[in-house]
């Protein structure tokens, strides 16, 4: 046989391919290289797991930890760091070529009760607590050093009011916890872009919080290089004006602005009193707020798509800005949307299904980059 016989044969072969397996021939990192990174969130059990690792590699540049990089998992109670899982994410980037966003230093959550006591369980004092995260922050940073592209140093830090959220750190340390931990992170690598990131940013009074905090920490020279806005959206919030216009405040401030978070449920959302632990809910108004347990019908699936593409032409207006698209994990049996803002549902909020084809809306961002005049009005 021919050289070119063959290599005919092999083209054939994999167009064929690439036709009955679905997968386009073009990448999501490769269709928005000129535009800005796409990132996916990775669950400690997707590393072993060679059909998502495939995806990942293929599809995506950056990498976040879902839960991996939360304080619990490194510095479990018994006050023993723990590396065996974020050695591993490392080691698996080394190979995939990934840039890692390190999610996240300082958040009020997965928190480590021992965290804020002495040995004798006596609850630490301002400096005490400060000299401790200073350390953590050393330890943990310092051991990646290099390695990591940003951190998210401080997580939500603000309620909806604008108003610090409540923590141990606000409680003990102050408000000036957030600075010290960037100067902190800011000592421990120096190259590492610093991030604040949040959800519900479209919100007036929590935008202007965030805002203050970066012209607060830029006027104290304290490096802040980018807002992270999570993006844990539906089909109709946010509203598209005003995700536009939230970023373009942040653009003006001079930070990047990244979407770290990307998910788009399509279930109806459930009322306050219809969330939490003790919330009753009678069985037909479950159907309601469970429409779809079996699949998701077309008219809705082309809604998913659509809302996508809408979103994606905001981020592209804003491409001199926005500098990552990170989504919230990869397929959609393993979304924390299946079970938030309540339990055991079944939710279509990502880009591949529970077999892990790729779904239509795969395709239509692979388009948009370069026929966004046909599709977008922003
Ligand atoms: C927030 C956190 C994430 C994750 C999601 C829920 O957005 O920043 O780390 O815990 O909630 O999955």
């Amino acid at each position: 046989m021919s050289f070119v016989f063959k290599v005919l044969i092999k083209a054939i072969l994999l167009v064929f391919f690439v036709f009955a397996s679905g997968i386009s021939a073009m990448s999501l990192k490769d269709a928005y290289k000129n535009e800005f990174l796409i990132g996916v969130a990775l669950a400690n059990k997707d590393l072993t797991n060679s059909s998502i690792t495939t995806i990942a590699n293929n599809e995506f540049n950056t990498v976040t930890a879902e839960f991996g990089m939360k304080m619990t998992s490194i510095l479990p109670e018994s006050g023993v760091y723990n590396f065996a899982w974020t050695d591993q994410l490392f080691g698996f980037v080394k190979k995939s070529g990934h840039f890692v966003v390190g999610h996240t230093l300082v958040w009020h959550k997965a928190l480590p009760e021992w965290l804020f006591c002495d040995r004798m369980g006596q609850k630490l004092k301002r400096d005490q607590l400060l000299l401790k995260l200073q350390q953590h922050i050393n330890t943990y940073v310092g051991r990646y050093r290099g390695q990591v592209l940003g951190w998210d140093v401080v997580n939500e830090a603000f309620n909806y009011d604008g108003s610090f959220r409540n923590s141990p750190w606000l409680e003990i340390i102050g408000e000036d916890y957030i600075e010290k931990a960037f100067e902190f992170a800011h000592q421990a690598d120096p190259n590492a872009e610093l991030y604040y990131n949040d959800y519900g940013l479209v919100n007036p009074k929590k935008q202007a919080a965030v805002v203050a905090l970066v012209k607060r920490l830029k006027k104290k020279g304290i490096p802040i290089h980018a807002v992270g806005i999570q993006g844990h959206y539906s089909l109709t919030y946010p509203d598209l004006n005003k995700l536009d216009k939230t970023i373009a405040r942040f653009a003006k401030l001079g930070v990047k602005v990244m979407i770290t978070e990307l998910d788009v449920s399509v279930l109806p959302f459930p009322g306050v009193e219809e969330r939490g632990e003790d919330a009753v809910i009678s069985a037909e108004r479950l159907i309601e707020l469970n429409p779809y347990p079996n699949q998701l019908p077309d008219e809705i699936q082309q809604q998913l798509t659509s809302r996508y593409r809408d979103l994606f032409c905001v981020f592209l207006k804003h491409q001199s800005a926005v500098s990552r698209v990170t989504f919230w994990g990869l397929t959609d049996s393993r979304s924390w949307r299946n079970n938030w803002p309540i339990e055991g549902r079944t939710d279509y909020p990502l880009l591949f299904d529970r077999a892990l084809n790729a779904k239509p809306v795969v395709d239509a961002l692979l388009e948009l980059p370069a026929s966004r005049d046909d599709f977008c009005n922003f």
